[in-house]
């Protein structure tokens, strides 16, 4: 698709893209169910003879809510930064008063499908926000600086959070100042404007009614019951090995009725489960603000094309399309930082925390490993972008 432009057929050009674009959705499909599992584990059985969680509703798996708006907030989110490329490149001819009548054309494509796109991405992005409060509220908490848990809680607009260690003693001011969209958080997570949300301290200490009507259990209390399956897991083992069949049998019942709890017996001090809140609080703001800013400029590319005076004459407008490409591609990144700061300590949502999740191996050949990687994915970021930027200046 890349190196075909002038070499094959326009229809042939033409399929390739679409292929591409169809190739590259079905990939992010596949990673971005195996990455809503771990957020939010569905569709499996724990196989205590295997030590795995063994697949047994596929749908379950690969529809599951978490699954879905992943996917489409990520797809739609690709197609703002591909916009976002697109009016940026096309800027840069304009300025360079090449091609100028090809350039406005993708502008104007890029400024329709950049609209279409970031709305929604801002439309599954309140999907993606909705599940978070529901499956893991201690991202949520982190993503607002929620230390101490509302009912007509406020979503924070904008604010500057004190140090952690500073907020968890004063849990009811945990910021130096901010502004907030009243009820709006409490609406944005249960769809109901009075409905409270725990904090991080609340999420700790537990005691509060849960939406099913339940009492949310503390952290100790699941640290307990994690350890008790942890231990009920050793025993069956050992239990197997004797040919002990009602031993088995009893600490299979013991580790299935504490398996939710599982990662929790890995868990050494409560605080481990309090994820980064500085860098899950500036990204979302980050992703938010940014992302809402694309829509005033998509907006206003529309504008500037459709007026009289050429669209190459607004030249401060034309740099800032072009600041707007490494601005999309921030703006994604910090959404990956939400998500995956945000579910620290845990590679798989309460079942395994990352502590326990690491290898066995020296950190010497971590460290080589590291480096190598390091060495060859900057080779090849360099290779990438100076074919991008030569093929760019070449135009066609
Ligand atoms: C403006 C409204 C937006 C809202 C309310 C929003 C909400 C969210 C939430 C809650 C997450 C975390 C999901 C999770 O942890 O499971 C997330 C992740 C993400 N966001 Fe956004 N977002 C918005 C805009 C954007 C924009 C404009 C982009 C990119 C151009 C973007 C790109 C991403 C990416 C790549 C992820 C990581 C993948 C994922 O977890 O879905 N977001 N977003």
């Amino acid at each position: 698709m890349f190196f075909g432009w002038n070499k094959v057929s326009k229809g042939f050009h033409l399929a390739s893209t679409w292929l591409t674009v169809f190739g590259a959705s079905i990939s992010a499909l596949w990673i971005l169910i195996a990455n809503a599992w771990m957020q939010f584990p569905t569709g499996m059985t724990f196989n205590p003879d295997t030590v795995r969680n063994e697949m047994t509703d596929f749908w379950a798996v690969a529809l599951s809510p978490i699954a879905i708006n992943k996917f489409f907030h990520t797809v739609t989110s690709c197609w703002v930064v591909g916009s976002a490329a697109c009016i940026g490149v096309s800027a840069w001819f304009l300025l360079k008063k090449r091609h100028i009548d090809f350039a406005k054309k993708s502008i104007q494509i890029g400024a329709i499908v950049g609209l279409v796109g970031i709305l929604l991405t801002i439309y599954t992005g309140d999907g993606s926000a909705y599940q978070v409060a529901q499956k893991q509220p201690m991202k949520l908490a982190a993503m607002e600086g929620l230390y101490k848990g509302q009912t007509q809680a406020p979503l924070v607009a904008v604010g500057i959070l004190k140090p952690h260690e500073k907020a968890m003693q004063d849990i009811e001011n945990p910021s130096y100042f901010n502004i907030g969209i009243p009820y709006a958080l409490s609406f944005l997570s249960y769809r109901d404007a009075n409905a409270f949300v725990p904090g991080i301290t609340d999420l700790l200490n537990g005691g509060y009614p849960t939406q099913d009507g339940s009492k949310e259990l503390s952290a100790k209390e699941k640290m307990e019951s994690g350890k008790k399956a942890v231990m009920a897991l050793a025993d069956y083992k050992k239990a197997k090995k004797a040919g002990n069949d009602y031993e088995s049998k009893k600490q299979l019942e013991i580790l299935n009725a504490n398996y939710a709890n599982f990662g929790y017996g890995f868990i050494k001090d409560e605080s481990e489960l309090i994820p980064n809140v500085a860098i899950t609080f500036y990204a979302f703001r980050f992703m938010v603000i940014f992302g809402s800013f694309f829509i005033i400029m998509f907006l206003a590319v529309t504008y500037f094309i459709g007026k009289k005076k050429p669209f190459e004459n607004y030249t401060w407008f034309l740099w800032l399309c072009i600041l707007c490409i490494p601005l999309a591609y921030m703006v994604s990144q910090s959404g990956w930082l939400v998500a995956e700061m945000g579910r620290q300590p845990w590679v798989i949502q309460d079942l395994m925390p990352t502590s326990a999740a690491i290898s066995a191996i020296s950190s010497s050949s971590v460290a080589t490993t590291f480096i190598i990687f390091c060495v060859l994915f900057s080779v090849l970021l360099i290779a990438e972008l100076s074919i991008m930027f030569k093929q760019i200046k070449k135009g066609f």
